[in-house]
Parts: C-alpha cells; sequence; structure tokens
C-alpha cells in the first residue's frame, strides 16, 4: 500500500511531540463545568428538546467523562497487544522495534491520564458516574479473537480519534478549554499510533490469502458487535447518571427517546465514525477489496 508510514518517521515525529501528564492536567488546569466538553455533532444532546439548555449541557459533560473514560479502557486492550506484537519484531528493524514500544508507553501514559481526568471530573461534577467495564474482562474479551481482527480494531479506534479532533473538536470554541486541551494532546500521539497501526495489520496481513483476511475482517466486525453491547449498558449509565445529576426524573416515553437518540449518538461516535473513515476503507480495500465493500454494506447502521 502506498501510505509512506515508517517506523523511523513516527519515532522521530513521536520524539518531538512527547508531553508529560503533570504538563496539561492538575493545578490551575482545571474543568470549566459552565461549558460543554463534546461536540454536538458527538453528543447529541440538542436532539432532546425535552431538556433544558442545562440538563443538555450535563448530559453533555457526562458524554464527555464517558468519552475519555471508554478511550482508557479500549487502550487497556491495546497495551497487550502492542506488546505482545513488538516482542515478536524485535529483532531485524532497530526503528521498528523503538517505534512499537514507544507506541506502548504512550498508550500507558494516556491509560493514567484518563484515570486522573475521572478523579478531577468526579470531584468537581459531584455526581459519580458509571462505565462499562472491567477493562481487563474487556481486554480479555477483545485479545481472544484473531489478532488481525484486533490490529483493525485499534486501527479504526485511532484513527477515529483523529476524525474527531480534527472535524469535530479543534475549531469549536464552546468547548471548555482544558477539556479540548486533553483531547488535543491525546490527538497529537494518536496521530502515530494510527499509521503504526497501519503497519502492523500490513504485517499481520502478510502471507494470508483472501479467506484468512476475511476471517480477521469478520473478527474486526464480531469486536465491533461486541463493543455495540458495550455501549447499549452505557447509555443505561448515563441515563442514571443524569437523573442523579439533575434530580430529574424522565418520564416514560423521554426515556424511551434518550435510550433511542443517545444510542445513536454512541454508535456514531465510537463505530461509525471509524468504519467509515476513509483511512480505514483504504487499508482494508488494500487487503482484498471484499474487506472494504463487506464493512461498507454494514456502517450506515452506525450513522
Ligand atoms: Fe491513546
Ligand atoms: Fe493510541
Amino acid at each position: 500500500m502506498n501510505h509512506g508510514y515508517s517506523y523511523q518517521q513516527t519515532l522521530t515525529a513521536s520524539a518531538a511531540i512527547n508531553w508529560r501528564i503533570e504538563d496539561i492536567i492538575g493545578g490551575s488546569r482545571r474543568l470549566n463545568f459552565d461549558m460543554a466538553f463534546m461536540p454536538e455533532s458527538l453528543a447529541r444532546v440538542n436532539e432532546l428538546t425535552f431538556l433544558t439548555e442545562d440538563e443538555q449541557r450535563i448530559l453533555n459533560q457526562i458524554r464527555g467523562n464517558t468519552y475519555l473514560c471508554i478511550f482508557g479502557l479500549v487502550e487497556e486492550f491495546i497495551l497487550p497487544f502492542v506488546m505482545d506484537h513488538a516482542r515478536q519484531h524485535l529483532q531485524g528493524d532497530d526503528f521498528r522495534a523503538r517505534a512499537l514500544l514507544q507506541f506502548a508507553s504512550e498508550e500507558a501514559k494516556h491509560i493514567q491520564l484518563f484515570k486522573r481526568f475521572r478523579q478531577e471530573f468526579e470531584a468537581g461534577f459531584g455526581t459519580a458516574c458509571a462505565v462499562i467495564g472491567p477493562p481487563e474482562e474487556i481486554a480479555k474479551a477483545i485479545l481472544a479473537h484473531d489478532p488481525l481482527g484486533v490490529a483493525l480494531t485499534t486501527l479504526h479506534i485511532e484513527w477515529m480519534v483523529q476524525r474527531h479532533y480534527v472535524d469535530s473538536i479543534k475549531d469549536d470554541q464552546a468547548l471548555d478549554p482544558q477539556f479540548k486541551s486533553l483531547l488535543k494532546h491525546h490527538w497529537l500521539e494518536e496521530v502515530q499510533h494510527a499509521k503504526l497501526d497501519t503497519l502492523m495489520v500490513e504485517a499481520l496481513a502478510a502471507g494470508r490469502g483472501e479467506e484468512e483476511v476475511m476471517k480477521g475482517v469478520q473478527e474486526y466486525l464480531e469486536i465491533g458487535g461486541f463493543i455495540d453491547g458495550g455501549l447499549k449498558q452505557q447509555v443505561e449509565f448515563d441515563l442514571d447518571a443524569f437523573e442523579r445529576a439533575t434530580a430529574r426524573l424522565l418520564a416514560d416515553s423521554e426515556k424511551e427517546q434518550f435510550r433511542r437518540l443517545q444510542l445513536q449518538a454512541n454508535r456514531w461516535t465510537y463505530l461509525g465514525t471509524g468504519m467509515t473513515h476513509e483511512k480505514v476503507l483504504e487499508t482494508l480495500e488494500s487487503l482484498t477489496p471484499k474487506a472494504r465493500q463487506l464493512v461498507e454494506s454494514i456502517s450506515p447502521a452506525f450513522g
């Protein structure tokens, strides 16, 4: 595939960007709970017209907390996956070994950043918000799949982060600057990860025939189905947190709308934006045009 990504280039870029957790969270860097955390294209809280503006903002912040927690969670499977991949490729290319280890190290840092963020959020928001898990169980379930399927899931997640930031967050002046800064710093390192994921997918697909490649693609879709099940549960958690945070009990018809619209918002946020990402589709197509066709036939459900 003619993408031009290399281990040496990502390593050089990563060294120039590398930030420390203590430089981006803590001290005077506080969340402003008077502002929204998530762009409306992902949160879709304005569609819930029976909520007041304040209630929409509170739901938006719950979704923001969930967003960073879910990234913390998925990174718990990405970390061991990259470590295992790196372990098998320590010899032969020093840049590859170093780039993959740097990738793993950054994900370990992101996991810690998001835990740190969660503490700040809970202290300032005042209501505990549940998030699907536990992370080690989710990681175990995902890692039980074909490595090519896991690598495609990782590729999907990391391109998705970039799409969210570049298309919806970067130029949104209504968002809390501190929350935006967290997303920006995360994105800066994810840029390299998505390129490394592309190289990992290629390494794992090398030598496979079309049928074997399609088995990996099928498992990528199975992991997507598993995540979708988690999102259904997450919407219930968010509904519960919303009612506790606002002390407003929704009527049954309002709950039904909340569940339906927020599930679709979550599907777009975590599944649709990755499955329809042009770079993900290009990589699938480079494996076999059938892979792209299959994913494109399913992705409209996550719009
Ligand atoms: Fe990350
Ligand atoms: Fe990453």
